[in-house]
């Protein structure tokens, strides 16, 4: 059992609030939202060696054994019972913020980046690229060694500049914009929708690779896949954390009381950064 000390807030809480996935993967109803957060091992079950009480823990409930089962954590709580599938440790080097901010978001930038399979060699796209898992993503492309041009309004072009990307305005021609900084390699869609995928094909070469993290109807006719997630995506962007390669940007902290208005906030989509919630 797992004490949160504090709850990361993503678009995939809302979004499952509001019904999606109804038809293929249901949640459990009436339930609890969540699916990040991190905090301390209060009690371990019978059999458990790998983590012990007092530890601190990072938790992502998206593991495998939540989809499985049906039954997701639901991290939106003070106490919260886990499978040690769904928790790695939290490394020393990763303040408390940061560890709620890394499940989901950025792991889904972490995974985009390796499953396309960025080297030093590319030129990556990033649409989105000020969003959680825009951020992620971009930041482990430049670790690699690639070469990053990342969408975003204007003011967050200084914010993508710090982390090492080109920025383009999305509301203006992505299209000539992308193809003024130079030919692109791979794209990584942290947007999804008609506007960055007719982008993502006009600037693809043949055979290039792109894939997205929210797919549609427009995604799917261009063949860009979902981001395929590895096992060990969560220990691998606490230890990118843990190097300072992987930094979370923190929009606000509110009580775990305000969850319905940071869910809005999230689902209105424009935040610079992640809202976090902190348990009373
Ligand atoms: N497949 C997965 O495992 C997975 C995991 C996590 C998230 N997701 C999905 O990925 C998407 C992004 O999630 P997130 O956590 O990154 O959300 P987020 O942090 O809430 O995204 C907000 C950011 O998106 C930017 N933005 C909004 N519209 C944009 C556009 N048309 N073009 C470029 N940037 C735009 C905003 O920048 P401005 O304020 O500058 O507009 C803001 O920086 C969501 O659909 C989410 O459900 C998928």
């Amino acid at each position: 059992m797992v004490r949160n000390e504090l709850i990361g807030v993503n678009p995939i809480d809302w979004k499952l609030v509001a019904g999606f996935f109804q038809r293929t993967d249901p949640a459990p109803f009436p339930g609890t939202p969540g699916w990040a957060s991190t905090g301390i091992i209060e009690a371990v079950g019978a059999g458990v060696t790998a983590f012990s009480v007092g530890q601190a823990v990072i938790v992502d409930s998206r593991a495998r054994l939540a989809v499985t089962s049906g039954s997701r954590a639901g991290t939106f709580r003070q106490y919260l019972v886990v499978d040690t599938r769904q928790i790695v440790p939290r490394p020393p080097e990763v303040g408390v913020e940061q560890a709620a901010g890394l499940p989901s978001s950025a792991v889904a930038g972490y995974s985009m980046i390796h499953h396309l399979g960025v080297t030093e060699d590319d030129t990556v796209l990033v649409h989105g690229a000020a969003g959680g898992v825009g951020s992620a993503a971009v930041q482990v492309a430049v670790a690699r060694g690639a070469r990053v041009v990342g969408t975003a309004s204007p003011d967050n072009h200084d914010y993508l500049r710090s982390l090492g990307a080109h920025p383009i305005d999305y509301r203006a021609d992505i299209v000539n914009a992308v193809r003024a900084f130079g030919p692109i390699t791979a794209s990584a869609d942290a947007v999804g929708g008609a506007a960055s995928v007719s982008a993502t094909v006009a600037l693809l070469p043949l055979g290039g690779r792109a894939v997205t993290a929210w797919g549609d109807a427009h995604s799917e006719a261009a063949r860009i896949p979902w981001v395929a997630h590895p096992n060990d995506e969560l220990h691998q962007v606490a230890t990118l954390a843990a190097r300072g390669q992987l930094t979370v940007r923190i929009a606000d902290i509110l009580p775990l009381a305000d969850a319905a208005a940071a869910l809005k906030r999230v689902k209105a989509g424009h935040n610079r950064g992640k809202i976090l919630l902190r348990p009373e």
